[in-house]
């Protein structure tokens, strides 16, 4: 089990049982915080980055006012987390749960290593570990979802090991620079989540 280091602030409305908002989260060099305005400019140009994009099943670009909108959305709104990932203290990424369902106990999961050397070296293992023991734990989650491009071998890999299952194909579900790409939708269930596999 991951530390978890909990510097919270009271919601009102929060889930059934986790009266808090977690806005930290660790594990070694790797840190969760609740996303906040310097990692704004960041978070625009991956968003907006051509090889993300066929990655993260977005297209279209974010301008400045309209991320600022969205960030003033995300912060009243209680069925969305988003956090900023740091590697010995460099922001390196971002994840998040979104449509948290507290009467269904459901939230889906979406994760972006977009600086580059940041992938592919363990540090998606590592942000998941702590999400689904967050998901699991202080939200008191009974499901985790999320689509997945059919294509995206890394992501795949990473949720098959934390034992994800793949319940539904949703075909050509995106357009994505002129490409039809078919998406996975995967899941894991509280009673089936036992760590890393
Ligand atoms: C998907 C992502 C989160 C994975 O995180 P990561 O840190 O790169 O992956 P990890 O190093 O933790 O490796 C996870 C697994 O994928 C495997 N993997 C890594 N790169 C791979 C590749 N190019 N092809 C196949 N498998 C790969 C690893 O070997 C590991 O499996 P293993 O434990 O069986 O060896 C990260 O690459 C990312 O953010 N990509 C861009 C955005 C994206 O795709 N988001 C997910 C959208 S659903």
């Amino acid at each position: 089990m991951p530390g978890l280091v909990v510097a919270g602030v009271w919601l009102d409305n929060a889930m059934r049982t986790g009266d808090y908002f977690l806005t930290m989260l660790e594990t070694g060099p790797v840190v969760l915080k609740s996303l906040g305005e310097d990692e704004l400019d960041q978070t625009r140009a991956w968003a907006n980055a051509p090889e993300l994009q066929r990655l993260i099943l977005r297209s279209g670009q974010v301008a400045p006012e309209d991320q600022r909108l969205w960030f003033e959305r995300l912060r009243a709104d209680k069925t969305r987390l988003v956090f900023a990932v740091f590697e010995h203290g460099r922001h390196v990424g971002n994840t998040g749960f979104y449509h948290i369902d507290s009467t269904h106990e459901r939230a889906e999961f979406w994760i972006l290593l977009g600086r580059d050397g940041s992938r592919g070296r363990g540090l998606g293992k590592a942000v998941l570990g702590l999400m689904l023991e967050h998901g699991f734990g202080a939200l008191g989650l009974n499901k985790i979802f999320l689509h997945v491009g059919e294509g995206n071998l890394p992501a795949k890999r990473l949720y098959e090991r934390f034992g994800f299952r793949q319940e539904a194909l949703l075909r050509e579900h995106y357009l994505i620079e002129g490409a039809r790409v078919n998406v996975l939708g995967m899941s894991l269930l509280r009673s089936e989540y036992h760590g890393e596999k």
